[in-house]
């Protein structure tokens, strides 16, 4: 397989210097950059909110792959695209319509992505994959950086990388948690393309940023 693309979660960056973080993690080789949005209700912590993300759109060009665990979401949907969003995901437990939410996303012009929980089966996106850009499988519980990756999502991720094909359609197959140089190659393996790395891009600071990225795509 291609090496994956790289999204850093600035979740494990310097909060104090986050702006100074993105443009690092970018020069540094990340290809988009993961935005972590928790609230406290849907998930057991606080993260961003819009006015980070729009603080945060001027230090980068590179694009911003928004995570959102929040819970009602279609409320906030509109702030996230104009704050600068590229990439919006939404978990199906997070409102009563999944389908709608996605369609919101697209009709202000997002990619769309659906995330799945750990136990969230592959099967719920029987009658979604024909509309969505992204699928995005958790493989640890959302609300915390630095967990270990859930084995078993390995089998999820190759069963959406065949729904995938059957679709015909270019749908990027995105993996977030507890991803490192053991956990990459086996997701990779599985059929994804696009890995989520908080720990492990940030670790050992500013100046292991471009050789953690790199570590990750195998190269
Ligand atoms: C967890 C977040 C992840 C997290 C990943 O709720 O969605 O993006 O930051 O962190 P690591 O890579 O440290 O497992
Ligand atoms: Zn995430």
């Amino acid at each position: 397989p291609q090496p994956p693309l790289i999204a850093p979660s600035i979740l494990s960056a310097d909060f104090a210097r986050l702006g100074e973080e993105v443009r690092a993690i970018d020069t540094a080789g990340a290809d988009w950059i993961h935005i972590d949005v928790m609230d406290g209700h849907f998930v057991p912590n606080i993260t961003i909110g819009p006015a980070v993300v729009k603080a945060l759109r001027p230090h980068t060009t590179k694009p911003f792959d928004v995570h959102l665990m929040i819970s009602p979401v279609d409320l906030y949907i509109q702030a996230f695209a104009d704050a600068g969003a590229d990439i919006i995901t939404v978990h199906p437990e997070a409102g009563p319509h999944v389908h709608r939410t996605v369609q919101l996303i697209k009709s202000l012009g997002k990619k769309a992505g659906v995330v799945l929980n750990p136990a969230t089966p592959a099967k719920m996106l029987d009658y979604l994959i024909d509309d969505v850009d992204l699928v995005l499988v958790m493989s640890v519980n959302p609300g915390f950086g630095g967990q270990s990756f859930i084995s078993s999502q390995l089998r999820k991720i190759e069963a959406i990388a065949k729904m995938i094909e059957k679709s015909g359609r270019a749908i990027d197959l995105e993996v977030d948690g507890g991803i490192d140089t053991i956990t990459a190659p086996q997701a990779v393996n599985a059929g994804a393309n696009v890995l989520v790395a908080g720990t492990a891009t940030f670790k050992g600071g500013p100046d292991r940023y471009a050789a953690n990225i790199r570590e990750l795509k195998g190269q």
